[in-house]
C-alpha cells in the first residue's frame, strides 16, 4: 500500500482492515457495521488518503474483530470498491474484494412509494439489478425505479 497511510495509521497485530473505501465513507461503513467506538477495541480511521487505484480513499483498521457475512454485503453497497484484509500476527492472512451481487434482494427498500414492494399486505421482497458500480446505480426489478448511490447510503445509514 502507498507509504502515506502507513505513516498515518500503523500496522495492526490482529484484526480486520477495510481498505479502498470511497473517500468520505469510512464513518458510514462503521455505522453500518453497528460500531460506535464504545465497544472498547482499538479502531483507526484514515480518510481522504492518497490511493493509486482510487485517487483518494478511506480505510478502517479494526483490532480484534471478525466480520459477519451480512456486514460484508452491506459494506458492498456503500463501498463497492472495498478490500477486506484479515490480519493475524501482523501478516495479511486473507484478502478479498467485497462483491456486490448482480441481484440485490431484501436489503434495500424501493424509493418509489407506488412500487408493489411498498404496498401493505403485499409480501413482495424488494429486488434490484445492478446498473452501474461507479457511481453505484440500482434498478428496481418491479417498477424500474433507479436508486442512486446517495439514495442507497441515505437508506442504509440515514445520511449521506
Ligand atoms: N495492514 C495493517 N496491518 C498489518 C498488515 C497490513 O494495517 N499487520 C494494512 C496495510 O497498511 C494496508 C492493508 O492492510 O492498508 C493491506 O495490506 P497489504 O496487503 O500489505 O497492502 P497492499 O498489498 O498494498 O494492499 P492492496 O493490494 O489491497 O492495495
Ligand atoms: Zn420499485
Amino acid at each position: 500500500m502507498v507509504e502515506e497511510d502507513k505513516l498515518i495509521v500503523r500496522k495492526i497485530k490482529n484484526g480486520t482492515i477495510i481498505d479502498h473505501i470511497p473517500a468520505g465513507q469510512a464513518l458510514n461503513v462503521l455505522k453500518l457495521m453497528g460500531i460506535t467506538g464504545r465497544e472498547g477495541f482499538r479502531i483507526a480511521l484514515a480518510m481522504n488518503v492518497e490511493s493509486r487505484k482510487l485517487g483518494k480513499k478511506d480505510l478502517v483498521k479494526i483490532e480484534y474483530l471478525e466480520l459477519k457475512p451480512e456486514d460484508v454485503s452491506k459494506i458492498a453497497l456503500i463501498a463497492p470498491t472495498a478490500t477486506i484484509n484479515i490480519v493475524r500476527d501482523y501478516a495479511v492472512v486473507k484478502k478479498s474484494k467485497v462483491v456486490l451481487p448482480d441481484i440485490i434482494e431484501g436489503i434495500l427498500k424501493c424509493k418509489n412509494p407506488n412500487c408493489i414492494t411498498n404496498q401493505p399486505g403485499e409480501p413482495v421482497t424488494p429486488r434490484f439489478r445492478k446498473l452501474s458500480i461507479s457511481p453505484l446505480k440500482l434498478i428496481c426489478d418491479y417498477c424500474d425505479y433507479m436508486m442512486t448511490y446517495e439514495d442507497i447510503v441515505k437508506q442504509l445509514v440515514g445520511e449521506e
